[in-house]
């Protein structure tokens, strides 16, 4: 039942701080990472040469969130597929291969036939699901439940925050099994993701700055987003979220392909929403992404800024500013998806749609 709230979605973003908490729970044992259900496998994880991360949609998002993560600590090589192109390119595969399924239903036929395809063809497999004993679970040599409890609204949020979550701890137990990270720095990243829920509290605290703004944006006829680095995954679940909820034409970039193209878009008026990196990033991804910014404004486009609290170099160019809390840079996706979970909702709230039952859409897409 939606417990008082406006639509299931509402109630199901509500939730999203309990998602990250109760994915954590239970799996972080002496400042480290440790997924019982991957008990017995560390001779496989530590002799594989490869990841390859099979999901659709919000799910497949998730899955590029976590390549950052995964490749940065476990030092494997990641790559991201749609599941209904893997399975027709006749991929690389072999017992060095993981093969990780990520799936809120576990029920998508894209996903499942990918994963059917990769143990036929000797890879290992693993799944990242919501679902209680799902299809692709059971598939599964193992599975790493997301704990975000049941999604029913057709727009996926909690169980987007929630895989990216799975991912981390993925990530570092990947790390620790590798050999790849020190203790150290492994319990700095979990105490760092432990922080996560009480600042999506906060962030979710803002939501009536996101209730204006999509109410002056209803008209809008596009939407452009833009991320560098694990922000751009997130520019890409933004244009999504917009796209299926308001029936918007809604497109996300990596900030740095825009003069390979998008910049010719560019109009006076034209929407953009950036998702700003952290000052504090180590790799001054900031200063390109406030550079992409001062690119586009000059050009007419309305910047609609989500920076961390205290960026004050984003404010002579911004028409709107997002604030989130601060976090370690891995870790902002948790945060930056947030607002435009809301945004989404609210616009297409205020153009009168349902928000929980989007035209043309099915929960779970079980026909390929
Ligand atoms: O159940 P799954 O996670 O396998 O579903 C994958 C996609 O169909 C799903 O994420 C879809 O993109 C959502 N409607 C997005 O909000």
């Amino acid at each position: 039942e939606k417990g008082g709230w406006s639509s299931f979605m509402a109630k199901e973003i509500s939730e999203e701080p309990e998602a990250v908490a109760n994915t954590i729970l239970g799996r972080v044992v002496d400042g480290q990472a440790v997924l019982p259900e991957l008990e017995g496998l560390d001779g496989m994880l530590a002799g594989i040469d490869r990841v390859i991360v099979i999901a659709c949609g919000t799910a497949s998002y998730s899955g590029l969130v976590g390549k950052y993560a995964i490749e940065k600590w476990a030092r494997v090589p990641v790559e991201v597929e749609l599941s209904h192109e893997f399975r027709y390119r006749e991929p690389v595969l072999n017992e060095r291969t993981l093969v990780v399924s990520i799936s809120q239903s576990g029920e998508t036929m894209d996903t499942l036939m990918a994963v059917k395809y990769a143990i036929a063809n000797g890879a290992r497999t693993l799944s990242i699901c919501n679902t209680q004993g799902a299809t692709i679970a059971r598939e599964s040599d193992a599975v790493v439940y997301t704990h975000a409890g049941p999604e029913v609204a057709v727009a996926s949020t909690k169980a987007f925050v929630a895989q990216i979550t799975a991912l981390y701890l993925f990530g570092l137990h990947l790390a620790r099994v590798r050999g790849t990270l020190d203790a150290e720095t492994s319990a700095h990243q979990l105490a760092e993701l432990q922080g996560i829920p009480a600042k999506i509290e906060q962030v979710l605290g803002n939501g009536e700055e996101i209730t204006q703004l999509a109410k002056w944006m209803s008209d809008s006829r596009a939407v452009l987003f833009l991320g560098r680095h694990v922000g751009y995954p997130i520019a890409l679940e933004g244009a999504l979220k917009l796209k299926e909820l308001a029936y918007i034409h809604a497109e996300g970039f990596a900030a740095g392909e825009l003069k390979h193209g998008p910049i010719a878009l560019i109009e006076p008026g034209q929407p953009v929403f950036v998702i700003v990196p952290s000052p504090r990033d180590p790799n001054s991804l900031h200063a390109k992404v406030v550079s992409n910014i001062q690119e586009i404004r000059a050009r007419g486009a309305r910047i609609l800024a989500i920076a961390e609290e205290g960026d004050v170099a984003v404010l002579p160019f911004a028409d709107e500013v997002i604030r989130i809390p601060l976090a370690a840079p891995l870790f902002e996706p948790l945060l930056t998806v947030i607002p435009l979970q809301l945004f989404a909702m609210e616009l297409a709230t205020a153009k009168g749609l349902d928000v929980d039952q989007p035209r043309n859409l099915a929960k779970s897409v079980t026909v390929e």
